[in-house]
């Protein structure tokens, strides 16, 4: 079974809405220049948000936030707002309009470049850090 390493927090934003979810299909594609590929199922609320806006943070997250790292990817910003539901504080970010998740061990945030798959199985945000 071929299964992804890291798992992440990617937060998103648009029309002042502010949404994160968990992402595990994230890999390092080069590192000159630093390229950073995820792949977001078209049916997610943070596909429609960055595909609008291309704009996301992958926040690194801490272990003590196993459990919410889980229910991220459990329930939709369809539903209502995640930051609040999930008790996550959103710090701005500097360079994007997604914030940050508060208490993560890392962010990354930069505009990304969008690539469609032939079959729209899934859609690459690659992310020059
Ligand atoms: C550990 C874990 C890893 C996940 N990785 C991904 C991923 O890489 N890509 C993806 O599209 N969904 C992934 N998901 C599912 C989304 O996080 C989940 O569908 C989430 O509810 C989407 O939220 P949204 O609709 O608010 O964007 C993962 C879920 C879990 C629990």
């Amino acid at each position: 079974m071929i299964v992804p390493g890291p798992v992440v927090l990617i937060s998103s934003m648009s029309k002042g809405q502010p949404n994160v979810m968990t992402a595990a299909w994230l890999a390092a594609q080069s590192l000159s220049p630093t390229l950073i590929s995820v792949a977001i199922h078209p049916d997610r609320l943070t596909h429609q948000f960055v595909s609008a806006t291309e704009e996301l943070v992958i926040n690194i997250p801490v272990m003590e936030a196993l459990s919410t790292i889980h229910q991220a990817g459990q329930i939709s910003g369809r539903d209502g707002d995640k930051f609040a539901a999930l008790g996550l504080e959103p710090d701005e970010s500097a360079i994007v309009e997604p914030p940050r998740v508060a208490g993560c061990a890392g962010y990354i945030a930069k505009p990304i470049r969008l690539s469609r798959f032939p079959q729209q199985v899934r859609t690459f945000l690659e992310g020059a850090a």
